[in-house]
């Protein structure tokens, strides 16, 4: 089997990953909110590449049990119910519901893989339950790290470092050169994951605009054992 790492969306076109698994991280937040969101027992989580569509699809769809997140430049959109806040996806607020979310890079990446056989949503979260997944389905793995506007971001590299080491250990992996990279950036950073991240640039401005708490939320490793998957443009755990 044969792990390919995407250090960005940037560099793969969508019809390359048709029928493949797939696997989207982007830690900080959109794949961690979309763990945590199905965790506490959201019904599905819609992605989306627009707020137009967003909005579109929001209204009378899903039984009238729909919210509505999203962030621009990481904070909340005007009229929509939650932002991109991992802490705010509790089981208060999303239970039994369906949240249609649009982020700026994360979801984006998510449409992208839409022609994919499945696409695993994966963070530091869920690492180990990911990883134990995908190694049961015997399958060839590509991984799209999300990045920021279709650059390498750290904290997703390194993420996607210790998701093929998980990998190696439970499998027998050929690997790519971009995902031996990954794993000179895991090896580097995993030590200290929430310091990794407060010093990335995505980091950076999540603490400018006060949120210290959703990287250190985000730094915790294996924590969760569901495994959201993105199937017909919807995901479920
Ligand atoms: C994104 O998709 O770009 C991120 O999830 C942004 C964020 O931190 O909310």
């Amino acid at each position: 089997m044969k792990i390919n790492l995407h250090f960005s969306p940037g560099t793969v076109d969508e019809l390359y990953l048709s029928d493949r698994t797939v696997v989207v991280i982007d830690v900080l937040r959109a794949t961690s909110s979309i763990i945590t969101a199905m965790g506490n027992g959201a019904q599905e989580v819609i992605p989306v590449g627009s707020i137009e569509f967003a909005m579109k699809i929001s209204g009378n769809l899903f039984g009238g049990r729909t919210l509505l997140a999203g962030e621009r430049n990481t904070i909340q959109i005007e009229g929509f119910n939650l932002g991109n806040s991992p802490l705010e996806f509790t089981p208060e607020t999303v239970k039994d519901k369906s949240v249609v979310i649009y982020t700026t890079n994360g979801t984006k990446a998510l449409v992208k893989t839409r022609f994919s056989e499945q696409t695993i949503v994966c963070a530091f979260l869920n690492l180990q339950a990911s990883a134990e997944y995908l190694a049961n389905t015997g399958k060839d793995i590509e991984i799209i790290c999300a990045g920021r506007n279709n650059q390498f971001s750290l904290e997703d590299n390194v993420c996607a470092g210790l998701l093929i080491k998980l990998l190696q250990s439970l499998g027998s992996y050929s690997i790519s050169d971009s995902a031996s990279a990954a794993i000179l950036l895991a090896n580097n950073y995993g030590a200290d994951i929430s310091g990794m991240m407060q010093n990335s640039e995505h980091g950076k401005l999540l603490l400018e605009n006060g949120f210290a708490a959703d990287i250190d939320y985000c730094s915790h490793v294996s924590v969760s054992q569901i495994v959201p998957i993105f199937i017909s443009n919807i995901i479920k755990a």
